[in-house]
């Protein structure tokens, strides 16, 4: 059996919380407010899954699924140089992918099987997950059709995991909700996405402002870690303590 790894956040605090960083075989889900730092979580692990092993990377190729259009290959230089990595290196071996709409969004996804299956690449990002269905199905009688939708697309994501031993992880928004919020527990803010999306995350994360620049990630559900918090910032370096 292959072994699993975990992709370090860039944060020693977070890591922490996860007992070393984003697990493979596995699908991870990072959701909260906008502004804090999803998309730069992204671009940090873009560079930190190919470290070594031994210096809590993957040694492996990066796949992006951008579908809101804010992933920027030169944010890798700063945060490359940071680990000591060649940039060069580090921009070529991401695989960027702009999705347009939903279809093409689960279009990209299994039209990666031939690269996957070349065991080079160690992470996949989803930028966010749910926003191309979100524009797509948009009536309410539209919604049991996004469901089923999204639910194909994230159990390809959770096959893909499993089958190439591979770390999934996917941004996801909150709900605007006040009156659902209110139900979702003192953090008072719950991912969209409904039931379809709580199975396929095996790990839930949620981000939020804290004091001044710090932002605070929370456990929010783990087969394997306890609830728990961590601060962390921004940098030019990507994400940090
Ligand atoms: P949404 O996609 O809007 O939901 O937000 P997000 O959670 O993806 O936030 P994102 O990762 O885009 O974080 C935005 C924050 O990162 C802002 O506060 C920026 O100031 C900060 N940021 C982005 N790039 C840099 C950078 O190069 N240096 C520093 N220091 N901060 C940066
Ligand atoms: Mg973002």
């Amino acid at each position: 059996r292959r072994t699993c790894f975990k992709i370090r956040t860039g944060s020693d605090n977070w890591n922490k919380i996860l007992g070393g960083g984003f697990e493979s075989r596995s699908v991870s889900e990072v959701y909260g407010e906008f502004r804090c730092g999803k998309t730069q979580l992204f671009h940090t692990m873009s560079v930190t899954a190919q470290l070594p092993r031994e210096e809590g990377g993957a040694a492996g190729k990066v796949i992006v699924i951008d579908t809101e259009g804010t992933f920027r290959p030169e944010r890798l230089i700063a945060i490359a140089e940071r680990f000591k990595m060649d940039p060069e290196t580090v921009v070529d071996n991401v695989l960027y992918q702009r999705a347009r709409n939903s279809e093409h969004q689960h279009e990209i996804l299994c039209g990666m099987t031939a690269d996957l299956a070349t065991g080079q690449y160690r992470l996949i990002m989803v930028d966010s997950i749910l926003n191309l269905f979100r524009g797509d199905y948009q009536g309410r009688g539209e919604l049991n059709e996004r469901q089923q939708k999204l639910g194909v697309h994230l159990r390809k994501l959770v096959e893909v995991a499993e089958e190439f031993n591979i770390a999934v992880v996917m941004s996801n928004q909150v709900q605007s909700d006040p009156g659902a919020a209110m139900f979702a527990g003192m953090d008072g803010r719950k991912p969209v996405g409904g039931h379809v999306m709580a199975h396929a995350s095996t790990t839930r994360v949620l981000l939020r402002k804290g004091r001044g620049d710090e932002r605070v990630a929370k456990v929010m559900d783990s087969p394997d870690c306890p609830e728990a918090e961590a601060t962390y910032i921004i940098t030019n370096g990507g994400i940090n303590d």
